[in-house]
C-alpha cells in the first residue's frame, strides 16, 4: 500500500489544493483547450448529458469548472450557466475563452457557495473530474443540495474509485486461474481506506498534486447525509476514445480488458425531499 496521510479534511489540504490547481491550470488547459481532450469529448460530456437529459433553456451551475470546458458546451446546447471554481488561475483562463455575459464565472470554494448563490436556484448542477480533487466531499454534496431547484438534477462524473484509483497497482498481469485458464488483469490492492496522496494526474505535469481517495460508499453516504438521493448511475469504459490511450505510469489497463474495466463513474442526484412530495 502506498504511503498515505490521514484523509481527514484539514486547512492545509484546502490550501494545498488551491495552490496545486493554480500551479497546474495552464498545463491542464494546454491538454484540454477550448473543447476538452478526447476523454472530455467522448467520455465525460456524453456521460454527463446522458444522465442530465435535455438542458436547453435550463439554468445550470458547473461546480469545480476548471477552465470551463463543460460550461461552454452547456451554453452551446442552449443552457444558461454559472461556472464555479476556487482557482483564480483557472477562472482567468475560462474568462479568456468566454468573457461574455452568457456565462457567469464565480471564484469561490464549495464550502462558501451559500454565501454567493441563492438557494434552490438551478435546474441542474454538474461536477466533472473533480471529486477526487476535493478534500472534503461533504462540501460538494452540501453545495449541490443548496443549489438544486426542487425536481432539478445533479450529475457527478469522476475517475472510477475502484478501477482508476492511483493507489492500486495497475499493470499488466498474466495470471493462471485454479482451472488452469490464463487471464490478464489488474491488481486491486487498496480500496476501502480513504487516503490523501500525491499523484501525477496528467502526463508531463510540472508538479505533483494532492488526490483524495474515498470508497464509493463514503461518497454516496455523504450525498445521502446532504439530503440527496441517487437515481442514475453509469460506469464508463475507454471504448469510445478516438486516440490510442496513453499508457500512463500508474494507469494501465490491458487492451483486452478495455471494454470491460470502467474508468469513469457517473451518478445523478436529486433532492430527497422533492421525491417524497411526488
Ligand atoms: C481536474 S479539475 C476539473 C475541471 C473541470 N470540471 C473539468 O472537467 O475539466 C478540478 C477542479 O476542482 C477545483 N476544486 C477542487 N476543490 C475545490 C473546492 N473545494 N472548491 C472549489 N473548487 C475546487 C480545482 O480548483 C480544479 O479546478
Amino acid at each position: 500500500m502506498p504511503d498515505a496521510e490521514s484523509q481527514r479534511p484539514s486547512a492545509e489540504h484546502d490550501q494545498r489544493v488551491i495552490d496545486d490547481w493554480n500551479a497546474l491550470a495552464r498545463h491542464y488547459d494546454g491538454r484540454h483547450g477550448d473543447t476538452g481532450n478526447d476523454w472530455h469529448r467522448n467520455l465525460v460530456l456524453p456521460t454527463t448529458l446522458n444522465l442530465l437529459g435535455d438542458i436547453q433553456g435550463k439554468r445550470g451551475i458547473d461546480l469545480c469548472c476548471g477552465s470551463g470546458v463543460l460550461a461552454r458546451q452547456f451554453i452551446d446546447l442552449g443552457a444558461h450557466v454559472t461556472g464555479v471554481d476556487q482557482s483564480r488561475a483557472f477562472l482567468s483562463l475560462a474568462e479568456q475563452y468566454d468573457g461574455s455575459a452568457d456565462i457567469e464565472w464565480l471564484c469561490c470554494s464549495l464550502a462558501d457557495i451559500a454565501q454567493h448563490v441563492a438557494p434552490n436556484s438551478f435546474d441542474f448542477v454538474t461536477c466533472t473530474m473533480a471529486l477526487m480533487d476535493i478534500p472534503a466531499s461533504e462540501d460538494l454534496f452540501a453545495a449541490i443540495s443548496h443549489c438544486l431547484r426542487p425536481h432539478g438534477r445533479a450529475v457527478v462524473v469522476t475517475m472510477h474509485p475502484v478501477f482508476k484509483n492511483p493507489s492500486n497497482l495497475q499493470f499488466k498481469v498474466g495470471g493462471e486461474l485454479a482451472s488452469g485458464e490464463e487471464r490478464e488483469g489488474i491488481i486491486i490492492s487498496h480500496y476501502l481506506t480513504p487516503m490523501a496522496q500525491e499523484v501525477v494526474g496528467m502526463p508531463g505535469q510540472p508538479q505533483k498534486q494532492l488526490n483524495f481517495h474515498r470508497p464509493i460508499s463514503d461518497e454516496l453516504n455523504r450525498a445521502f447525509d446532504a439530503g440527496l438521493v441517487v437515481d442514475g448511475f453509469a460506469e464508463v469504459t475507454k471504448s469510445a476514445l478516438e486516440e490510442t490511450p496513453t499508457q500512463h505510469t500508474n494507469f494501465f489497463i490491458p487492451p483486452t480488458l478495455e471494454d470491460e474495466i470502467p474508468v469513469l463513474l457517473g451518478f445523478r442526484l436529486r433532492l430527497a425531499q422533492t421525491l417524497r412530495q411526488v
